[in-house]
């Protein structure tokens, strides 16, 4: 007798080799197993036929790629940012989209605080500086940078990772912690995180530390630019855990390299995997390649998050993690 016939499903990325065994007990699956991002016009003639795709944040499913691929479903991601994903004209298609919310928020928000350490205390500025020999002797000004403990936290974005930071500086830190959201929190969740409401204007002018969480979305566009940087304390510090498209990254240089601002540490960035080069110039800047979510344990759960939405989705009809309405937004083609 003839096997039924399985849907189809494209993974864009190489992943776990656990989470393709999952989902090969479900559909027939390709794989992009030498990791190298298809092109547009490679990802479209992959997906041809496909039910669903597991995509990361390097692809982009856009107007014209769910155009060309009627067949197509579901776009799972693995991340819980989707701001590759063109939302609006996925679901005015038909096409449900997840993400991998939760399961990322501890490891990021550890990473947001380990990036805030880096930068006030100057750690890979200071590590260049011993590598290139340059050191002869102690100091008692040699690298000094800004103290974490008991200063003043300004988080931008107080989504689940924004609080999860808030909780680490509160509590751990002892730091005075303000936000600014979209919404204000219920009293309840404030005071869990020990966190003020204040304005955007107030966030910027009285933080010593900006830490920037908030998603993508075309109104957080550029939410941190030359006039912003402007209005924070030249001592400050800022960081950008959240996406490239958030902050103007040609201001933060200007910024950077005029003292506007003491610091920055940034794990995205504007067009990435490209920096702006007047980053890269900089020593006051501390630049990882997108890894705030990146533990082994992490990076498995949302593999493996991506797949059993594809899975739910198949058996059940019903996505375990659908992106939320309205939040975020395609960002512009770098
Ligand atoms: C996310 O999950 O959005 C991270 O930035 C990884 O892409």
């Amino acid at each position: 007798m003839q096997a039924p016939n399985r849907l189809k499903v494209l993974v864009a990325r190489k992943i776990f080799d656990s989470t393709l065994n999952k989902l090969r007990e479900h559909f027939d699956v390709e794989v992009n197993s030498e990791d190298v991002p298809w092109s547009r016009a490679e990802l479209s003639t992959r997906a041809q036929g496909c039910w669903g795709v597991l995509t990361t944040g390097s692809e982009r499913i856009d107007e014209a790629f769910l155009a060309s691929v009627p067949k197509l479903q579901a776009v799972c991601n693995m991340a819980v940012g989707y701001n590759n994903i063109d939302v609006a004209a996925a679901r005015a298609v038909g096409v449900v989209c997840t993400n991998t919310p939760d399961v990322l928020t501890q490891t990021t928000a550890d990473f947001g605080f380990a990036l805030l350490m880096a930068t006030a205390r100057r750690m890979t500025e200071a590590e260049r500086y011993l590598r290139s020999g340059l050191w002869s002797q102690w100091s008692y000004d040699m690298m000094m940078g800004a103290d974490v403990h008991g200063s003043r936290l300004g988080i931008l974005g107080m989504g689940r990772i924004g609080q999860a930071i808030a909780k680490r500086a509160a509590f751990g830190f002892d730091m005075r912690v303000l936000y600014h959201n979209r919404s204000r929190l219920d009293a309840n969740t404030e005071q869990s995180c020990a966190a003020e409401y204040v304005t955007k204007a107030e966030l910027l002018a009285q933080a010593d530390h900006l830490m920037i969480v908030v998603p993508y979305s075309a109104s957080s566009h550029h939410a941190i630019g030359a006039e912003e940087l402007r209005s924070m304390k030249r001592s400050a510090t800022l960081i950008n855990i959240a996406r490239g498209g958030v902050v103007d990254d040609a201001a933060l240089a200007q910024a950077l390299a005029a003292g506007d601002i003491a610091a920055a540490g940034l794990d995205v960035f504007e067009g990435e995997p490209k920096v702006h080069p007047d980053l890269l110039a900089l020593d006051n800047v501390v630049l990882t390649p997108h890894i705030a979510s990146a533990s082994l344990k992490t990076r498995l759960a949302m593999a493996d998050l991506a797949a059993d939405n594809l899975i739910a989705l198949h058996t059940s009809g019903q996505a375990l993690t659908p992106v939320p309405e309205g939040l975020q937004g395609l960002e512009p083609r770098a």
